[in-house]
Order: C-alpha cells, then sequence, then structure tokens
C-alpha cells in the first residue's frame, strides 16, 4: 500500500504558523509520525508540501503513474477555493481524505465551503496535527477492506 501526504499552502510553516490553532509540531514531525504509522500498518509513505496550486495539480497527476492508492490531503486555504484541485483529484480518481488541522466550520464564514468534502472518502478535521494519524490509519483501513 502506498499513500501520499499532501500539504497545501502555509502548511511548511507549522510549528510557528498561530500554533494557538495549529499546534507546535513542525511539518517535518507530521511526516516522520505519518509515515511511522504507516509502517507500522504496512503501508509505505510518500510526502509532498506546496505553497503553488499548480505544483499540487502536478503532483496529483504524477501519482497516478506511480501506484498511489490513497492520498491525505490538507488542502489548506485551496480548500475554500480550489476547483482546479478537485478536478484533478476525480481525474485521477484516486481515493482521498481531507485532513484540517483545526475545525474550519468552527471558524470564519469564507472557511465554511470546501470544495472537497462531498467527494472525499473520509474527511478528518479538528483534530489538531492528530488528525494526520487518525487519517492514516481510516486510509489503510479503507484500503484493506477494498483488499478483502
Ligand atoms: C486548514 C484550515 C484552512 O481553513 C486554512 O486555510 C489552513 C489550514 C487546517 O488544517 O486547519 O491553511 O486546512
Amino acid at each position: 500500500m502506498h499513500l501520499l501526504l499532501l500539504n497545501g499552502p502555509n502548511l511548511n510553516l507549522l510549528g510557528t504558523r498561530e500554533p494557538e490553532i495549529y499546534g507546535a509540531e513542525t511539518l517535518a514531525d507530521i511526516e516522520q509520525q505519518v509515515a511511522a504509522k504507516a509502517e507500522q500498518l504496512g503501508a509505505q509513505v510518500v510526502s509532498f508540501q506546496s505553497n503553488a496550486e499548480h505544483e499540487l495539480i502536478e503532483r496529483i497527476h504524477q501519482a497516478s503513474h506511480e501506484s498511489i492508492d490513497f492520498i491525505v490531503f490538507n488542502p489548506a486555504a485551496y480548500t475554500h477555493t480550489s476547483v482546479a484541485l478537485r478536478d484533478a483529484l476525480t481525474a485521477v480518481a484516486i481515493p482521498f481524505s481531507e485532513v484540517h488541522i483545526s475545525d474550519p466550520e468552527q471558524r470564519e464564514p469564507f472557511r465554511q465551503q470546501s470544495f472537497f468534502s462531498d467527494i472525499a472518502v473520509h474527511v478528518v478535521k479538528g483534530l489538531g496535527t492528530q488528525g494526520y494519524l487518525v487519517a492514516t490509519e481510516q486510509a489503510i483501513e479503507f484500503l484493506t477492506s477494498q483488499i478483502r
């Protein structure tokens, strides 16, 4: 099982970015924890973060040539704006989960809309950075149930 952990804009600043909302862990910490959890459960993870919409789109396209089975994706601010990223995910037809560290629905009105939730296999939000680990477990559970 191969997972892609994909993170959108400003998540490279985790650890220093609004720690009262996003916590103290860095993206490197999260990537390492996700890789360790996945390995325990028999899966491998590649990680990618970008601040640029087109790079995230290209990475999703590339995933379809790499036998990636599942994408764990925090689209960050693109959650609320990007039809193009949504279209990339439907184009490659790789199952994915939408992860948010905070709960966008409990925040400003402009964060209420997601272009991903209705097509995601799972939506994990408001669990802090732990949410990435929950999403990883759920992804592997989903893939395992598909194989059975
Ligand atoms: C976020 C929530 C988004 O609204 C915000 O733009 C982010 C991070 C989260 O993980 O809580 O950058 O996706």
